[in-house]
């Protein structure tokens, strides 16, 4: 045997040790044979440069570190499920389904665990891994591409058949930390000295968004497929099942305990079971998932905002500990509200330790008569935050104290008042409090709104307690010694922080809309206002009448923003703001975030694969486009799906551009530019 062809056997010989390890979960080599193998293929590859492949296992590890990580558009929403915590909503879903397609007997179901981790999509050109991003808001994720091919159970190229593989194919799924791992993990962490994780899914998370692909490359990661996002030049199953059959072919891990079950008793039989065998599972679930097993008939059914009619989650039952309340106190949040907050003996429950729980307001405190020094039952969700459910009334000890509402905010000592229909009391003191301050800043450098990375609650907090930080604005006036003098800040995280809030400046203005933290107006009606008046100067001078003439802009809404500009404060905010060199595109530009989309005639044609029409003109509307339906030769674009007729003929006499659905989305996705769909527009593929 030559180099070349020892080289092509042990690349095979090593993928098929890792699908046997990481996917199949039944190794046949031991470690040291395994090392061995590796490392002679590292030395032929060596002796080899020029038959070096990206996709060999020995190239699962970058060396370079990135400075961030870069947005990726998905080529389709990745959406979220709709949730059903009991039987009768289980069994209203299965209605719903039944009544879409008109069917009258038991409706064939994929029915697969919910894994709890973080979803990611992996895409594969002709076979090969190129890209891999995280969920993101849905519409842009991160690209993770470096993390995810150190995934050993992640494949770099498709196995089998090399003329069946796609052209292009998205694969979604979950990256997970198996409980052993997690437990080996943090047992190495506390023998070096360093912090545990919480429970595997915050392992998996922090392990994912690592800069250096090394230290993921270092943590035990578990990747399993539950859908396609993307399929192109191949013709998949004709079920939901069928294809995750395909996708372990194809060399992914996929659910051991997925299974096709037929109508409502199948369903239930199967969550009962998953239920019982929780425990004895190697990774964590929340509950299980139910797909309309047929594709065809998903396509059907379609989404309601963003989720699919055509699967659910059924969730497990929220996880109860049973712990000593020890206090409670008052959290000021961004809009001044008085939180009561149960100060807890710690208790384990639903994966983490948990020592604070949320009473909601004064009213629930009544209803569910919890008083200090009770005995309490905690509930946790998810990622939901902790609550009180109720009190053992039968273990109150002697003297349990009632709790007051306070009448003054416990932080600035402004009056606290109680609105007449509201059951929440807000503290009066505006930006002067400083609680209230802190949490506009934190909400103003958020993800979705400036985006400046690294300005977490610990800076926020040491920022304004000594008043080195009052408005937004003082953000851009820091300089490195401020930073660098502040606790636990490195001068490398300082100059890091310094990057981002540079970088901020760039923004858009439905960011910098929704920055500003105005009452009841949230991302998506940032993003209507930016559209309808196009410049910040234009909001700032609307009355009630030309604000209510915003999509979902009611009284309510209209009168937290005349009230917002109404402020001096504010306005002399804003004005700090340019002034600090923050640019916003204005005009055109912001009114029609679709960009080279704007005024673009589509024709639509045939059934597309994953969009029913009404969506598809939605979403082409929503960027600045317009649909019309014939084709001339003012047409841009005519999106052809199956069995497409006469306009696609008309289309090809007149050379107007055919494009399919993918190629639509594309477009649309680019034109978005992360920013015109995450909360608006229906969705598109199913990823389910
Ligand atoms: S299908 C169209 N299947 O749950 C919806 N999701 O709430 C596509 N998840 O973000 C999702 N296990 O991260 C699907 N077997 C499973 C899943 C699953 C976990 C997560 C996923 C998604 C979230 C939706």
């Amino acid at each position: 045997m030559g180099d070349s062809e020892r080289i092509a056997f042990l690349r095979t010989e090593i993928d098929r040790h890792n699908h046997q390890y990481y996917v199949l979960d039944a190794p046949t080599i031991a470690d040291a044979d395994y090392d061995r193998l590796f490392r002679e293929l590292q030395a032929l590859e060596s002796a080899h440069p020029e038959l070096l492949r990206d996709d060999s296992p020995t190239q699962r590890v970058g060396a370079t570190p990135l400075a961030e990580f870069a947005a990726v558009a998905h080529a389709t929403p990745m959406l979220s499920l709709n949730n059903a915590f009991g039987d009768d909503e289980v069994a209203a879903f299965d209605r719903r389904v039944r009544e879409g397609l008109e069917i009258d007997g038991d409706i064939g179901y994929s029915a697969e665990p919910k894994f709890d981790g973080l979803a990611v999509g992996l895409v594969y050109e002709n076979g090969r891994l190129v890209r891999g991003a995280t969920r993101g808001d849905g519409a842009t994720g991160e690209d993770v591409t470096g993390n995810l091919r150190t995934l050993r159970g992640i494949p770099l190229h498709l196995h089998g058949d090399a003329t069946a593989w796609p052209a292009r194919l998205e694969v979604r799924g979950e990256v997970l930390m198996l409980r052993r791992d997690f437990e080996r993990l943090n047992a190495r962490q506390s023998d070096n000295g360093e912090k545990p994780f919480v429970n595997p899914r915050n392992a998996a998370a922090g392990s994912l968004r690592q800069l250096d692909p090394r230290v993921t490359a270092s943590r035990p990661l578990r990747f399993f497929a539950y859908g396609v996002g993307v399929a192109e030049g191949v013709v998949l199953p004709a079920t939901h099942s069928g294809l995750l059959d395909r996708l372990a072919a194809w060399g992914f891990p996929v659910a051991a305990e997925r299974r096709r079950v037929s109508g409502l008793a199948g369903l239930l039989g199967y969550h009962a079971e998953i239920g019982q065998r929780r425990a004895d599972l190697p990774y964590d679930i929340d509950g299980v998932v139910y797909k309309l097993d047929e594709l065809a008939a998903q396509q059907r059914l379609g989404f309601v905002s963003r989720a699919p009619r055509f699967a659910i989650a059924h969730k497990f039952p929220a996880e109860e500990a049973i712990t000593a309340l020890l206090d409670i106190t008052i959290q000021v949040g961004r809009t001044g509200a008085l939180t009561p907050v149960a100060r807890l003996a710690p208790v384990f429950v639903g994966g983490v330790t948990v020592t604070n729980a949320t009473l909601h307001n004064e009213d629930e405190i009544r209803r569910k008569d919890v008083r200090i020094g009770d005995t309490v039952v905690v509930r946790r969700a998810g990622d939901v935050i902790p609550e009180v459910a109720r009190v053992q009334l039968d273990r109150r000890p002697e003297g349990a104290s009632e709790f007051v509402m306070p009448t003054v905010c416990p932080v600035c000592g402004s009056q606290a008042v109680r609105g007449a229909d509201e059951s929440v009391v807000r503290c009066s003191g505006g930006l002067y409090c400083p609680a209230q301050r802190k949490q506009a800043l934190l909400h103003f450098a958020s993800r979705r709104a400036m985006d400046i990375e690294g300005l977490g609650d610990k800076v926020v907090e040491q920022l304004v307690d000594n008043a080195i930080v009052r408005t937004p604005a003082d953000l851009y006036r820091l300089g490195l010694l401020a930073l660098a003098n502040l606790e636990r800040m490195a001068e490398k995280s300082a100059n890091n922080l310094l990057a981002a809030i540079e970088k901020s400046k760039q923004t858009t203005l439905p960011r910098l809309i929704f920055a500003l933290g105005i009452r009841n107006v949230g991302e998506s009606t940032a993003r209507d206002l930016a559209r309808h008046f196009g410049s910040l100067e234009r909001i700032l001078a609307a009355d009630d009448e030309q604000l209510m003439q915003v999509p979902d802009v009611g009284p309510i809404v209209a009168q937290s923003i005349r009230q917002f500009c109404g402020e001096p404060h504010n306005r002399e905010a804003i004005a700090q703001l340019r002034a600090a060199g923050l640019v916003w595109p204005e005009g055109e530009a912001a009114r029609s975030p679709g960009g080279a989309l704007t005024g673009k005639v589509f024709v639509l044609t045939g059934t597309l694969p994953t969009l029913s029409r009404d969506t598809a003109s939605q979403m082409i509307q929503d960027v600045g486009g317009k649909v019309s339906a014939s084709v001339s030769k003012k047409t841009d674009f005519v999106v052809a799906g199956a069995e497409a007729g006469s306009k696609l003929e008309k289309a090809r006499t007149l050379g107007v551009t055919v494009i399919d659905e993918a190629r639509l989305l594309r477009l649309l996705s680019d034109a978005g530019s992360g920013e015109a769909e995450s909360d608006k527009a229906a969705p598109g593929g199913t990823g389910a």
